[in-house]
């Protein structure tokens, strides 16, 4: 659907403000002490997550009350129709608990759609506390840092490719696909593989140029959500395939010419995953 333009200038004031009032809670808690719970195995969850999720809802909501939500600390689902907020109020949780300074703020307008990801950003914005960054995009309108317009890389052979994947793992079959698909990319990159702790900002990192490719296996619609649309619009591909035939979720994002040569990895490793790709 299309939407006023300046209705999403709207939108992306506000989402900007929110992201500035977490990330100003998230850099005062940044090296505190912090109540920290489990959510699940590797899977942790401070108070400042929660602090940081109530203070972009409570900006979210007072200036667009009709709109919904599926935020990372108070759930919500994917309408069936409008626009809903896509939340993680601190993508890299495990790094901020120890005071690894690598973390994210990201919030994306959404609204629902028949492609695999159930889903379609149209504004996206991520800040870092810390060094004061802002990336955003709004669909068609090309993607930033700061003020600067982003392009994804444009590394050709014999410059090889640096990637980025996480060895995220929950169970321990889980960590064997995810060394044999690193073990069958590495001889195709430059011998690197890198990973922030944050999935958000691995994504980013596909977008600045940086990075030529980034998949990772398991992570949710609000650690992508806006990284997708910021990837997208600078020119690069960009896909998010939520759990289906009981294995975990895959998020592919890189330049069009390497994400396919992952593809091509990653279907080798797990053929059902060729649905997904026009290989
Ligand atoms: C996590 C981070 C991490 C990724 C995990 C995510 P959270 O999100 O993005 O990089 O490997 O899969 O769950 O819990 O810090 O918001």
């Amino acid at each position: 659907m299309k939407y006023d333009s300046d209705f999403l200038k709207r939108v992306l004031d506000s989402m900007m403000a929110a992201a500035g009032d977490a990330c100003w809670l998230l850099d005062k808690a940044f090296g505190k002490t912090l109540d920290i719970s489990s959510k699940g195995p590797r899977d942790i969850v401070t108070d400042a997550d929660f602090a940081a999720e109530k203070a972009i809802f409570a900006r979210l909501s007072a200036d667009f009350p009709d709109i919904g939500r599926l935020a990372e600390e108070s759930g919500g689902s994917i309408p069936e129709k409008g626009l809903f907020w896509i939340v993680d109020p601190l993508d890299g949780t495990t790094n901020f608990a120890h005071q690894y300074p690598v973390f994210c703020v990201s919030i994306a307008l959404a609204e629902p759609a028949g492609n695999d990801a159930g889903f379609e950003p149209i504004v996206g914005v991520v800040a870092t506390p810390l060094t004061g960054d802002v990336f955003h995009s709004i669909r068609g309108k090309g993607a930033f840092l700061n003020a600067k317009r982003l392009d994804v890389s444009d590394r050709k052979r014999p410059a090889l490719p640096i990637v980025v994947s996480a060895l995220h793992f929950r169970k321990e079959p889980e960590l064997k696909e995810c060394l044999d698909i690193i073990g069958k990319v590495l001889p195709k990159v430059q011998a690197v593989i890198r990973r922030s702790g944050s999935a958000t900002l691995d994504i980013c990192a596909v977008s600045q140029g940086i990075a030529d490719c980034y998949w990772e296996f398991g992570i949710h619609a609000w650690d992508a959500a806006a990284g997708l649309l910021i990837v997208r619009e600078a020119g690069g591909f960009a896909e998010f395939f939520p759990k289906n035939d009981k294995r975990r979720s895959l998020t592919l994002v890189g330049t069009q010419s390497f994400a396919k040569e992952v593809a091509e990895v990653l279907v080798s490793v797990d053929p059902r995953l060729k649905k997904h790709f026009p290989l």
